[in-house]
């Protein structure tokens, strides 16, 4: 039997994820200071685990509603009006996920056709690229670039416009680039998807980690709810990456078209992590303010160490990544990563892995404690005047 000849070919050209394969040698090494993975270092609050463990007790172990518990829906309803502005109606404009994950895949098998193209910035996070190719559709990624801190770019999109684009997806505050746009940049981007009649899917999940200005839903732009599907979850702003359960919302054709597909692949989001999630949006902000108090503090700490040691470095506007250039070192992405972490026990993730676009830099998480960004950017800053050292003797020899 020839495995080759069994594995779909579309499948078969899907590129591993670079994070992970980084991630089986940082496994290897027990004294390594990892800021390379893309979650909250917090457990799940106390009271969000208290929730599901509630639930379970009482019994809670049945399949739900395919669209999520209506409980659930209608917290999501009042949340997302009241932080992101739009109303969604629970019944039809509602449904929950396994994670925003799961919400991206079935919200692009749902609206492409073969060949269908997408616009997406890059560097982006890394399931965009495949999710698109699993779709069958054409991914057409446009860079954003350091000089803007990776902002969202509307003139690059219109740019890369070309006939048969359907669907722009964009993800702010962005992984890894922690860019975001500001309202004109936004209201921009909502002219350009009316103009070329595109349908935005607009991944929010780092929303509340948003720590210069307010963060603005796309969806909440004149004329946008119509054509926007607003994805969020609970994995980053509420540290709760293992519960596995995100939502969308958006027009109730696109919900239904969604729902056909979910209720298939997955039938529910699991029950004990939709109660879970009830308890995070009535009961969670406290919690979340305090972790976000952390990631201030630490962005501000690893920023101002980044630039003084000479990794020139944006200040991320949310999520928990920043994002320096490496190429004044004289090594690219890649290199980088390996003498860092073989040299120093200190792991950060090539920027590649989140795109070519992301070239000559690096990938470095703040969801780790301060203790230990102080210690890793130590080492890192040794590991740089090796570097400078061996390049001096380069150059004297
Ligand atoms: C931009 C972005 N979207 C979606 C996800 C997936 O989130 P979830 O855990 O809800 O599936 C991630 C996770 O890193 C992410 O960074």
């Amino acid at each position: 039997m020839n495995p080759d000849s069994y594995v779909a070919n579309h499948v078969k050209g899907l590129p591993r994820s670079g994070i992970r394969d980084f991630f089986a040698i940082v496994s290897e090494m027990p004294q390594a200071i990892s800021l390379g993975i893309g979650e909250p270092d917090f457990v799940t609050p106390w009271k969000i685990r208290e929730a599901s463990i509630f639930a379970l007790e009482k019994g809670k172990t049945s399949y739900t509603d395919n669209r999520g518990l209506l409980s659930l829906r209608k917290e999501i309803s009042r949340y997302v009006s009241s932080f992101f502005g739009p109303e969604y109606d629970p019944s039809s404009e509602i449904l929950v996920t396994v994670g925003v994950s799961e919400a991206i895949d079935v919200a692009l098998r749902s609206i492409l056709n073969p060949g269908d193209k997408v616009l997406y910035h890059e560097p982006c996070y890394v399931s965009y690229a495949p999710s698109v190719t699993l779709a069958f559709g054409e991914a057409i990624p446009v860079a954003t670039s350091p000089e803007n801190s990776f902002a969202l770019d509307p003139d690059a999109f219109e740019k890369a416009w070309v006939p048969g684009c359907k669907v722009l997806m964009l993800n702010f505050p962005t992984n890894p680039t922690g860019g975001t746009a500001d309202l004109e940049k936004l209201e921009r981007l909502a002219k350009f998807a009316v103009e070329k009649d595109l349908i935005v899917i607009s991944d929010e999940i780092y929303a509340e980690l948003t720590y210069e200005g307010e963060h603005v839903s796309l969806a909440s732009l004149p004329g946008m709810k119509e054509r926007t599907l607003l994805l969020h979850g609970f994995s980053k702003a509420f540290a709760m990456t293992g519960f596995r359960v995100g939502f969308a919302c958006g027009p109730d054709w696109l919900i239904d078209a969604m729902m056909k597909i979910h209720q298939y692949c997955m039938m529910c989001a699991p029950i004990l992590s939709q109660e879970a999630a009830i308890e995070a949006l009535a009961n969670g902000s406290d919690d979340m303010e305090r972790m976000k108090e952390q990631y201030f503090r630490r962005r501000n700490f690893v920023i101002r160490r980044f630039n003084e040691m000479g990794l020139s470095c944006h200040l991320p506007r949310g999520s928990f990544y920043a994002f320096p250039c490496v190429e004044e070192t004289g090594l690219n992405e890649v290199d980088f990563c390996h003498r860092l972490l073989r040299e120093k026990e200190v792991a950060v993730v090539p920027g590649t892995a989140f795109g070519p676009h992301g070239k000559n830099h690096v990938r470095a998480s703040f969801s780790t404690s301060y203790e230990k960004l102080v210690e890793a950017t130590d080492r890192m800053e040794l590991f740089l005047e090796i570097l400078a050292s061996e390049s001096k003797c380069r150059e004297a020899s």
